[in-house]
């Protein structure tokens, strides 16, 4: 029994353990130069968490309940109440949804191939999941405002915890996959990873948005979401960016339903917006890479629609090949190294998904995760992000979004 619990652990029934508490070892050495109190006090907490991955039951049980997902039209209409039940009604469902969720990430880390499932990073991320089960499941009953605080100190501690997930991944994916030939199983575990993730940090995030007032919120669903203000704002932070590394970059055009206001929810936007201009910008420098100063515009349509809404972000950056058409949507999928050789580009400008996630610089640059991460995320919402690349000339990307209060049925988070 306890055999069988930790080689499922590994994803796998045909090995010995001994694989997996070694390359645990790595990651937990790290913080070890500490004084002899705060010594005792990791070897405690580690104890526990070695102990966790043993006592799976807890996981098995959760991961056969199937997850609640809300569309955002009940989390706007339950997000206001004037006693403040409406918070209280919101811990309730996130202390019984979360551990569900989390149980079922957990079952994705233990499918994965041994080989990956073994890499430092990876298993480092894996037992970030199992302790966030852990400590959710621990939690008492909310049954009071004082116990309702104490969760969401919790959440933002886990928020925090798991700032840095995506990166770590695509880190330790990077090296690991190469040994798994189906490239099937990769995504597959990345688009669910992934989207999972974000659909839980929607959650976490709009219940801590619940306790503040802010003028058009209702938690995070923005009531009169202004599409090409947003785009304006990722557009600077792209235009900075490129700047930064090519001395200039392009202006962006925007037209079409400029006015369109709506609601909306602007986490996902803030994602999938500044992946997709560092991609048109980067184009547009690189295929003028001997006229910086004088590149052509990029230009951004929006049409709205009782529907869904359509962003179109056209540039003139060349287009992409035919032979990397196919692939330019994997995973780790990505032509960064070719312009790192080229002498005349900086070599930082790549993938920003976990840098505005985490608000710093990480080193997420030339990943291959933007376009990838932003089909997953739009499809997720009941989107798509698909692309027409006019080789020769440049690219249109299609991003396209459910209306949460459209005509037809919202996608759930
Ligand atoms: N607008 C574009 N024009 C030309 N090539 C593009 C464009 N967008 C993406 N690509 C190609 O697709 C690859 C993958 O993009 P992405 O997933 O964002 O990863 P990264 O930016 O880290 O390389 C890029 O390296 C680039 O070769
Ligand atoms: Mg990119």
């Amino acid at each position: 029994m306890f055999r069988k619990t930790l080689l499922d652990l590994a994803g796998r029934g045909a090995l010995k353990p001994l694989p997996v508490t070694l390359s645990l070892l790595p990651i937990r050495s790290r913080s070890t130069s500490a004084t002899d109190h705060h010594h005792t006090e990791l070897a405690r907490e580690r104890s526990k968490t070695v102990t966790s991955f043993y006592n799976q039951s807890g996981i098995d049980i959760s991961a056969e309940k199937a997850s609640v997902r809300l569309t955002p039209t009940t989390m706007l209409y339950s997000g206001r109440s004037q006693d403040g039940s409406h918070i209280l009604k919101s811990a309730r469902y996130l202390h019984k949804e979360l551990p569900v969720r989390i149980s079922h990430r957990i079952k994705g880390f233990r499918s994965l191939p041994f080989i990956i499932g073994c890499n430092p990073t990876i298993l480092h991320v894996h037992e970030l999941y199992i302790r966030a089960f852990q400590k959710l499941s621990e939690f008492p009953p909310i049954s009071d405002h004082e116990t309702e605080s104490q969760y969401c100190k919790l959440l933002r501690q886990l928020l925090d915890d798991h700032k840095d997930v995506v990166t770590q991944l695509a880190e330790g994916l990077r090296e690991s996959r190469k040994h798994i030939q189906d490239e099937k199983v990769i995504s597959y575990f990345l688009d669910k990873t992934l989207t999972s993730r974000l659909g839980i940090r929607m959650l976490a995030t709009h219940h801590l948005a619940l306790h503040e007032e802010r003028p058009d919120f209702v938690g995070i669903i923005c009531t009169r979401l202004w599409p090409k203000k947003i785009i304006e704002k990722w557009v600077d932070f792209a235009r900075r960016l490129c700047e930064h590394k090519y001395g200039n970059a392009p202006r962006v055009r925007i037209n079409g339903h400029v006015a369109a206001r709506f609601p909306f929810i602007p986490m996902p936007l803030d994602y999938i917006l500044p992946e997709l201009l560092k991609n048109s910008m980067r184009a547009t420098m690189e295929s003028h890479i001997d006229t910086p100063y004088n590149v052509p515009d990029i230009s951004i349509t929006i049409a709205n629609n009782d529907i869904d809404f359509i962003i179109r972000i056209s540039d003139r950056g060349g287009g992409i090949p035919h032979d990397h058409l196919e692939r330019v949507m994997d995973y780790h999928f990505t032509t960064a190294e070719t312009s790192t050789q080229d002498p005349r580009i900086n070599p930082i400008f790549g993938n920003m998904v976990d840098m505005v996630n985490s608000g710093q610089s990480g080193p997420m640059h030339g990943f291959g995760f933007g376009l990838p991460t932003s089909r997953a995320y739009a499809e997720y919402l009941g989107g798509s992000l698909c692309i027409q690349s006019l080789q020769g000339i440049g690219t249109d990307v299609y991003l396209r979004l459910k209306h949460i209060d459209g005509r037809e049925e919202s996608f759930r988070i």
